[in-house]
């Protein structure tokens, strides 16, 4: 077991042979994965223009500005966890909250064919500065409505988007449609740590010093706004349970949460083979 790997008692062998936290039960109807925060927009109707619109203004800084915050999160990081959730050679996949393509980039180079990764996301200023290898194809979307058929897809990313996602009920519906029986979900997101002592030192890098470095760094006026408004949503997410069960919710099996330094989460599913027959 690595160093600040958390692997829970309770779970099963996982593809990286690791254990992994799980959930069976299910929650349905998880909208919103943070209360409206106020300090930027007025009501929850108005968020999904405004994060947009931020990442509209910040895209030609993002990859500057993530390689800065690190934290493990880089390109390294992203394949190996593509790896551990059962990304392969020769699979076809839809990497939703593309951006950049940090994860389209990654899952590419597993795949071994460029053609067979698939990006989508809602911002064109993001979409626009993508350094995807040829062959990738990007798309506007968004993970509650993915421009693909039912069942196209062999494996589903979400890298970091999470938190900006408008319904997250509706999104891993989607998701399971998206998906082939058999097909495997990985969620990536940042998690506000368990320890108090972590969670203190983790925003005041996050809220602190990286919006501070991103004022030297970066380009656009907007980036430390951007850099302070990623914290207060790793604050203020729905827990980690609650992002389980509402997976479950929408019919995945083996769903389960691993964890990397206590803050990396990894969430993971399948779409199972068979669907259940309804009672
Ligand atoms: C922090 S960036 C992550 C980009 C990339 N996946 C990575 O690993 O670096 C979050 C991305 O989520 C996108 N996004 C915002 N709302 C979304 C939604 N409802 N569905 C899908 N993506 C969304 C943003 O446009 C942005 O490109």
């Amino acid at each position: 077991m690595s160093r600040g790997r958390r692997d829970t008692p309770l779970g099963p062998r996982t593809l990286d042979g690791a254990q992994c936290e799980r959930m069976t039960q299910s929650e349905p109807g998880l909208r919103a994965p943070h209360p409206p925060l106020t300090a930027y927009y007025a009501r929850e109707g108005d968020r999904g223009a405004w994060v947009r619109d931020l990442f509209d203004r910040t895209a030609g800084d993002y990859d500057r500005v993530e390689r800065l915050l690190a934290l493990g999160s880089g390109s390294w990081y992203r394949r190996c966890a593509l790896q551990r959730a059962g990304l392969q050679s020769g699979m076809t996949v839809i990497d939703v909250g593309t951006g950049t393509g940090l994860v389209a980039r990654e899952a590419a180079r597993i795949v071994g064919e460029p053609a067979r990764v698939l990006g989508v996301d809602p911002s064109p200023g993001m979409v626009g500065q993508a350094r995807v290898p040829p062959g990738v194809r990007l798309a506007s979307g968004s993970a509650e409505s993915i421009p693909a058929a039912d069942g196209a897809a062999e494996f589903l990313s979400l890298g970091y988007a999470l938190r900006h996602i408008g319904d997250l009920s509706r999104a891993f519906a989607e998701f399971h449609r998206v998906l082939k029986p058999g097909g495997r979900l990985c969620v990536l997101e940042i998690t506000s740590p368990a320890s108090a002592w972590s969670r203190a030192l983790l925003k005041l890098y996050l809220r602190g010093i990286i919006p501070l470095a991103a004022r030297i760094v970066a380009r656009h006026r907007a980036m430390p706004l951007l850099m302070r408004y990623y914290w207060d949503t790793i604050e203020a997410c729905v827990s980690p349970a609650s992002i389980l069960r509402a997976i479950a919710a929408a019919g995945f099996v083996d769903v389960c949460r691993h964890v990397e330094l206590g803050m990396f989460s990894e969430y993971r599913a399948t779409k199972p083979r068979i669907e259940p027959r309804s009672a």
